[in-house]
């Protein structure tokens, strides 16, 4: 009975040692460990083995029960994890393409505008979403009427306290933190109390741009802009100035360049007048000196400000800015 019992053990190891798969594992299951096994039958004949040998083969017929039912727990588990062997690969698959996301549309063009712009010697400022009425309006010369400052135009957080409408405010911060000469881009998010539309949105990205130094004239403001529109639209682009107004600059414009996609001929694009505005300058209004303690007496300046989106739609023809906003992955990969 012992020298059964000592060949079942080898049998077992070599057997559980051979088994490669799940129908080699169920035979050996079968084999050794069901109720009509190898070492079930060794059990019934326990019953022959004389008496005073009896506990001594039991315990040992018990243990040979728990090592094969350990192998095969164990075989269970390495049969579970093991990796397919690499007849079962198809090498010829084509791989899983992991698709790789890209920067933003806006945040491209806003790259673009700020490269250019440090390129021209400005440097870059930004300031807060939540402004006062001081450096949002007061300071840069709006009347106490003017109409944007109503609840219509404006997002009201508290009292004086509002989401800046624009850019601009950066301008007093940096003016009132800061001594000339000053040459400066602020981008930044702005809100505006404004039905969403394909040309218009209630939260948006504009830049803001402010030059201050002694002896500075229109015409400078006129080549920084220009050498700006020439590399971000082409060189090619016409332009005009057309008078305009804002309450922070005196005198004000606003830069129009010939459409690129037609050329100037008209389009849907540009409204068939062959022309489009891209954004509004002027010199900075003495006024707006004043309220920051510069004296307008020394210095002269000029600021812009260009809408985000406006540009970008522009720049890739898109005819609807909400699509920057719907994150369309779509929309989204084609930049
Ligand atoms: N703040 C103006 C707006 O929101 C844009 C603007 C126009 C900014 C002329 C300027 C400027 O600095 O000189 O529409």
């Amino acid at each position: 009975m012992q020298n059964q019992i000592a060949q079942l053990r080898e049998e077992i190891e070599r057997e559980i040692a051979a088994v490669t798969n799940q129908q080699q594992l169920e035979e050996f299951r079968i084999k050794f460990l069901s109720r009509k096994g190898l070492i079930a039958s060794l059990f019934d004949n326990l019953r022959n083995v004389p008496g005073v040998d009896k506990p001594i083969v039991g315990k040992q017929l018990n243990e040979l029960r728990q090592r094969a039912q350990s192998v095969l727990d164990e075989k269970i588990l390495q049969l579970k994890s093991k990796p397919k062997s690499a007849e079962h690969l198809d090498l010829t698959l084509p791989g899983r393409r992991k698709f790789r996301g890209t920067k933003h549309p806006l945040m491209q063009t806003l790259d673009e505008i700020k490269s250019i712009f440090v390129g021209m010697g400005f440097g870059i400022a930004d300031g807060p979403e939540i402004e006062d009425d001081w450096h949002n309006f007061s300071a840069l010369n709006f009347a106490p009427d003017h109409p944007a400052r109503d609840m219509q135009d404006t997002f009201f957080v508290k009292g004086d306290i509002l989401l800046r409408t624009h850019t601009s405010p950066v301008q007093i911060r940096i003016m009132e933190n800061n001594k000339p000469p000053i040459r400066t881009i602020m981008p930044g998010r702005v809100y505006r109390n404004e039905a969403v539309s394909s040309r218009s949105l209630c939260n948006f990205y504009q830049v803001e741009g402010l030059a201050v130094d002694k002896g500075i004239t229109f015409s400078e403001l006129k080549g920084t802009l220009l050498s700006f529109a020439r590399q971000f639209y082409g060189k090619d682009i016409k332009y005009r100035f057309r008078p305009s107004f804002f309450p922070f600059t005196e005198p004000s414009a606003e830069m129009d360049i010939t459409c690129f996609i037609c050329k100037g001929k008209g389009c849907r694009m540009c409204k068939q007048s062959g022309w489009l505005e891209i954004l509004g300058c002027g010199m900075v209004d003495p006024n707006v000196f004043t309220s920051v303690g510069y004296d307008p007496e020394q210095y002269t300046g000029y600021a812009f400000g260009m809408g985000i989106e406006r540009t970008a739609a522009l720049l890739y023809g898109v005819d609807d800015i909400r699509l920057f906003y719907e994150n369309d992955v779509r929309f989204l990969r084609q930049f």
